[in-house]
């Protein structure tokens, strides 16, 4: 596969593995209409919900989901936050919150996380208890001590079959937290 072009307004939509990842599809496709160039970074746990095809379609470009991918002979991790403006982290599970906020870069992901100089926004999404889980609220108040932003989760029908906190925003949201970095 050709290598990803250099770019100057490089936005990363990293997508971990929830079932809010089918959303994210919706917010990729919205950003490259409104003509942004969109890299898109899978956890392996977010390919059993979204497949790579669709994002290599909706960006033009393969998602990476690899740390050795070889494509970026100086990883993965270093070349896309070189140009990177905004890193958009949705739906962002509680392992992938619990990971940034620890600093482990145990995953591509999390290892752009600590790379970027960019903003990050985080799009929460797991079930209610989750979500009220001290362990997970305690992850939410290092990452917005460290500087991040979040968008969500919001109250409404959960894959779990009932209604509490811990929905993923929609897309549309998204798009509208992004935008004090987008124009
Ligand atoms: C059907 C299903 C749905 C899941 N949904 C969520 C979710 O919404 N949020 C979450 O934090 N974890 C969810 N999980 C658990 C994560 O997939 C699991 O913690 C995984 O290790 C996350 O990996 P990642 O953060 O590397 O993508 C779900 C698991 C399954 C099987």
């Amino acid at each position: 596969m050709a290598s990803i072009d250099r770019i100057k307004d490089r936005i990363v939509v990293g997508v971990s593995g929830g079932i809010a990842a089918y959303k994210s599809a919706v917010l990729v496709s919205r950003l490259v209409q409104f003509g942004h160039r969109v890299s898109v970074v899978m956890t392996p746990k977010a390919t059993e919900f979204v497949g790579a095809a669709t994002f290599a379609a909706l960006t033009g470009s393969g998602p990476v989901v690899d740390p050795f991918d070889s494509r970026f002979p100086l990883g993965p991790h270093i070349e896309l936050a070189q140009d990177c403006k905004l890193l958009v982290i949705a739906p962002a599970t509680a392992r992938m919150i619990a990971s940034c906020a620890l600093g482990l870069a145990n995953d591509l992901l999390s290892t752009l996380y600590l790379n970027v100089e960019c903003p990050v926004l985080f799009a929460p999404a797991m079930s209610a208890p989750m979500w009220g889980k001290p362990a997970v609220q305690r992850n939410i108040q290092q990452l917005k001590s460290d500087g991040v932003h979040l968008v969500g989760p919001e109250s409404g029908w959960l894959s779990c079959r009932r209604i509490g906190f811990g929905r993923m925003s929609e897309p549309e949201s998204i798009l509208e937290a992004c935008k004090p970095w987008l124009e």
